[in-house]
């Protein structure tokens, strides 16, 4: 049913996923809510592309491989190769570079996705499936970094963090056309 307060929590929501500068710029038009303050945004979890709004922490593939083992391998199989088992239904994440134009595409975190920071950010916010946000930070780095080394965009070696995901650059990074319509504005 709509309700005045249901409406409001619509528009907080709204005001979270977007920006503040959004909210502040419709002051009163409504007449009720309040604007989403700092430490109401600090509860929701957004990385920028740029990196902004990673959080501390730390994790190399190494100990990423043991959290893929416990946490995704059921449903994003053993090689990252996916899991097609209804019910389960987990992407292939890796392989796929080079497909994207051929009549076959296939589209993984390898071959399709632009930022290295979004992987973190989704799988912090949405992975596992049936456990979201259950990933401590230094695990959701740890898994990234894995996912990463595998699909041979990093070294083995790399420790992923705030500092070093941001600059990881994607194979399809340069695959996209920015897109002109000004509404997006309010999203950039
Ligand atoms: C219970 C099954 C399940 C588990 C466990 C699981 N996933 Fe997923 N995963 C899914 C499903 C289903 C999707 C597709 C979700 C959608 O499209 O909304 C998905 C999507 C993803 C994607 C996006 C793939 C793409 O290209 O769009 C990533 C990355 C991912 N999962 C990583 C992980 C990681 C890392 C873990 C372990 C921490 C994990 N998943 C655990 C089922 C699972």
């Amino acid at each position: 049913m709509f309700t005045p307060e249901r409406f409001a929590g619509g528009l907080l929501a709204l005001a979270s996923l977007s920006t503040v500068a959004y909210a502040q710029a419709m002051p009163g038009r409504y007449g009720f809510g309040t604007p989403a303050t700092a430490p109401d945004l600090a509860r929701f979890l957004t990385v920028q592309p740029d990196g902004r709004g990673l959080p501390p922490g730390s994790g190399n593939a190494a100990a990423g491989a043991k959290v893929y083992a416990q946490s995704c391998f059921a449903c994003h199989g053993d090689k990252l190769q996916g899991n097609p088992a209804k019910g389960i239904g987990g992407d292939r994440l890796i392989g796929g570079r080079g497909s994207l134009a051929t009549a076959a595409p296939v589209k993984t975190v390898e071959s399709y996705w632009p930022y290295s920071t979004t992987l973190f950010d989704y799988v912090k916010r949405a992975m596992p499936f049936s456990a979201p946000g259950s990933l401590s930070d230094d695990d959701a780095y740890a898994v990234v970094a894995y996912i990463l080394a595998e699909g041979k965009v990093i070294k083995p070696s790399e420790t992923m963090n705030a500092q070093t995901l941001p600059k990881v650059m994607m194979p399809n990074r340069d695959g996209f056309i920015p897109d002109s319509r000004p509404e997006l504005d309010l999203y950039r």
